[in-house]
């Protein structure tokens, strides 16, 4: 479908976010409805206190989530299994045929929130590996190596290097994800390796360089991980989303805290997106001069690789400058938004309201 576009109004095929941390509980009952609005489908991380490490604890996740999305909101999560070093190959397969699981995740353990539990070899998913090969069933990598003598502004192409490119050559026929990427080095790696292997891209990594979380003071808002990288990194990565190239497509990583864990001694990493993620999306397209192609990487790339249908509806962006809210509040939960207090240029409209309702 064409992107019917014109300077004030951009109409896409309805979108999905292929990275979304929906948490659970109150928080997840905040943060539902801004994925589900806008997104027809999102890969929903396994990276909950237990993590998902089984067909039944993410059914249950599954529903909660349905449970969580407001009446009328048509959404589907698309659940993956949490790698662990003990994890079994046939939980992986089995949920994949029942069409619980669309793909697994890989946390370097220790490499970000929630990551406890996480691989401590890649060798020892051996077995898990060639099950996924087999099956075709994709493999989401968090792309950081861990070792303590490693800078963190390097662990992203330190982890191409040591795990991932070994790992695609032990398993030639394993698809996969190198999520949220952060380097011109993950970029050039993706854009040389053959079809199997895609990327996600961030909107807040397209969108600020590592002086966003430290000029002026320590910004723990814009702090995740991967953390953001150089200058010439960031260029990197709107040359590819902007690209055309079907490799790279949209994962927002939304991540919410509550404003306490982030504002803290000890800040949590991750950034919440969701309220603004096709807008932040429109602007760095619209920056570089790429509008007709955001729709590309928005609502067609992701399930072409992933081998799913692309969505039939629409949404409309609009040209119409909005502030965004300083926090969101829903019972007891109170989150920061990317864009907090900031303007942005496009607002997405409401399908379901008149022109002039708020939608949010
Ligand atoms: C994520 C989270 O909070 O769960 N944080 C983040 O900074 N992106 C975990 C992750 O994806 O690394
Ligand atoms: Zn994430």
């Amino acid at each position: 479908m064409p992107a019917a576009t014109s300077p004030d109004r951009l109409v896409l095929r309805r979108p999905d976010d292929w990275h979304v941390h929906l948490r659970d509980g109150d928080m997840l009952a905040a943060v539902a409805r801004h994925t589900a609005w806008p997104f027809a489908r999102a890969i929903t991380m396994p990276n909950l206190v237990p993590p998902i490490t089984t067909v039944e604890a993410a059914r249950g996740y599954r529903e909660r989530i349905l449970a969580a999305v407001p009446a009328g909101l048509d959404f589907e999560p698309l659940m993956t299994a949490y790698l662990t070093d003990e994890i079994d190959p046939e939980e992986i397969a089995r949920g994949h045929a029942e069409g619980v699981f669309t793909a697994c995740k890989l946390y370097p353990a220790g490499a970000t929130t929630n990551s406890a539990s996480g691989v401590t070899d890649i060798r020892r998913l051996d077995r898990v590996l060639e099950r996924m090969q087999s099956i075709g069933m994709p493999l989401l990598v968090h792309g950081e190596v861990v070792d303590h003598d490693i800078d963190i502004f390097d662990r992203e192409a330190v982890f191409i290097e040591r795990i991932l490119a070994p790992t695609l050559a032990r398993f030639p026929g394993l698809k996969v994800v190198f999520e949220h990427i952060t380097t011109c080095e993950a970029v050039d790696f993706v854009r040389a390796a053959d079809a199997r292997v895609a990327a996600t891209i961030t909107a807040h990594h397209l969108e600020f360089n590592r002086n966003a979380l430290l000029v002026g003071g320590i910004r723990p808002h814009h702090y995740c991980l991967p953390v953001a990288k150089r200058e010439h990194h960031r260029q990197a990565l709107r040359a590819a989303a902007t690209s055309g190239n079907p490799k790279f497509f949209l994962g927002t990583d939304t991540a919410p805290h509550g404003i306490a864990e982030k504002e803290s001694a000890c800040g949590c990493a991750g950034i919440f997106s969701a309220p603004v993620a096709l807008e932040s999306y429109a602007k760095t397209f619209e920056e570089e001069g790429a509008l007709d192609r955001l729709e590309g990487f928005a609502s067609e790339y992701g399930p072409r690789f992933y081998g799913l249908p692309l969505n039939t509806g629409t949404v409309t962006l609009q040209r119409q400058s909005w502030t965004v809210p300083d926090t969101l509040e829903a019972g007891s939960v109170r989150i920061r938004p990317f864009h907090a207090g900031g303007a942005l240029a496009w607002r997405l409209q409401d399908a379901r309201a008149s022109e002039d309702t708020e939608p949010r």
